[in-house]
């Protein structure tokens, strides 16, 4: 029987809509092949958002995710909405509409293709056989923790406020998901936090190493943030799967997308407990080559694998979908941020025909 699934569309800003395009065609044809039908419709989010209802995340927009069985989100931002007040700049749709759907849990694989290695900027030794997994905790920390704002002192003088806090529960579901993804891959977790300094590190630390009793067959590290960074660059390959809170896996994950090459290739899922899980690139919306036929098509078409994965249980299209990307390298096809000697240089739309061809 055809499995029928209703997906949310976020084509976003910059860079997005392209991206996107490329990857609902390549939806649509694994479909195909594996009796499954997609349901697409489209919302808004971000700046384009903000262009056509003042706000960016419509209400419409979080009942159209809540009722669908995923969502897949290319990316948000750009120049021309840099100077907004906060509360309607286009990262606050993207922070609302994780915050909305409960998706605390960020998994951002970094793994290194044969194929890209000598995309890498770093040295082939280094980053051969790295395969990281980085569980980025999504919905609490000094993105969301109060106070937060400008105030102005006694003085007069301006002073700015964000607030990093965590709460034993926020840190114990966070930690049972990394070591459940751990015990999936190598069973080695490293928690990487500031806890020589920071108190809420401290607490971190405390509950990760309360809720490994659960996990006896995980090896489980810490490891300082600025070291973790510094890490990542000297030898990423003592890593498998990282936890890590809101802001610090926001860098980490950015550091280790560089390891794979560009971060044009890196997925990510964001997941919750109570709602569809939300499927977008690590990286951004590129507005200095959006509309330009430049962007690299792979992070986003990998997401949607992802989606496919966790967040649809259909490991089958989601596998067909990452042969076809490793095909398309092989026989050479390259992005600008993945070009290398003696490969055929292509544009975002071509990437996605090559894609089809191969599937
Ligand atoms: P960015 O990730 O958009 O771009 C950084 C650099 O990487 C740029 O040179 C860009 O051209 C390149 N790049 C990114 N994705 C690429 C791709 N698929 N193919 C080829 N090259 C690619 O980060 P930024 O410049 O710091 O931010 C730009 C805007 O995106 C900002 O408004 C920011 O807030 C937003 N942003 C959104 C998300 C998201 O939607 N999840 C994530 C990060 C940044
Ligand atoms: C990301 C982005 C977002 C974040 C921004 C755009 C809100 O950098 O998804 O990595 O900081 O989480
Ligand atoms: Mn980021």
């Amino acid at each position: 029987m055809t499995k029928k699934y209703s997906i949310t569309l976020l084509p976003g800003d910059g860079i997005g809509p392209e991206i996107m395009a490329v990857s609902v065609k390549v939806l649509k044809a694994v479909a195909q092949q594996c009796d499954i039908e997609f349901e697409f419709q489209e919302a808004l989010i971000g700046g384009s958002a903000i262009d056509a209802t003042g706000t960016p995340l419509p209400q419409e927009t979080i009942d159209k995710c809540k009722a669908s069985d995923a969502v897949l989100l290319a990316a948000i931002g750009g120049y021309k909405w840099d100077n907004l007040p906060r509360e309607i700049r286009p990262e606050t749709g993207l922070l609302g509409i994780r915050s909305a759907l409960g998706l605390f849990a960020n998994l951002r694989p970094a793994t290194i293709l044969p194929q890209l290695i000598d995309a890498s900027s770093l040295k082939k030794e280094v980053v051969e056989g790295v395969d990281i997994m980085v569980v980025r905790e999504l919905t609490g920390g000094i993105y969301f923790g109060k106070p937060k704002g400008i105030f102005t002192t006694e003085t007069g003088e301006k002073r700015g406020v964000n607030t990093m806090a965590y709460t034993e529960s926020e840190i114990d579901r966070i930690a049972r998901v990394a070591f459940e993804t751990a015990q999936k891959r190598q069973k080695r977790l490293c928690s990487v936090d500031k806890a020589n300094v920071l108190d809420v590190s401290q607490l971190w630390r405390d509950r990760v190493i309360k809720i490994s009793e659960e996990y006896p067959d995980v090896e489980l590290t810490h490891m300082y943030v600025d070291n973790a960074a510094m890490q990542l660059v000297r030898n990423p390959k003592q890593f498998d799967t990282i936890v890590t809170g809101n802001l610090f896996g926001d860098i980490l994950s950015d550091a280790a997308a560089m390891l794979t090459g560009s971060i044009g290739m890196l997925p990510s899922a964001s997941l919750g407990s109570q709602n569809p899980g939300l499927f977008e690139p690590v990286h951004g919306s590129a507005p200095d080559i959006a509309g330009e036929d430049k962007a690299n098509p792979l992070a986003q078409v990998l997401s949607t694998a992802m989606m496919l994965r966790y967040g649809l249980n259909e490991p089958t299209p989601g596998d067909k979908i990452e042969k076809a990307v490793l095909k398309v390298l092989d026989l050479g096809y390259r992005t600008g941020d993945i070009m290398s000697e003696g490969c055929k240089g292509v544009g975002c739309q071509a990437m996605g025909d090559a894609l089809l061809s191969v599937l």
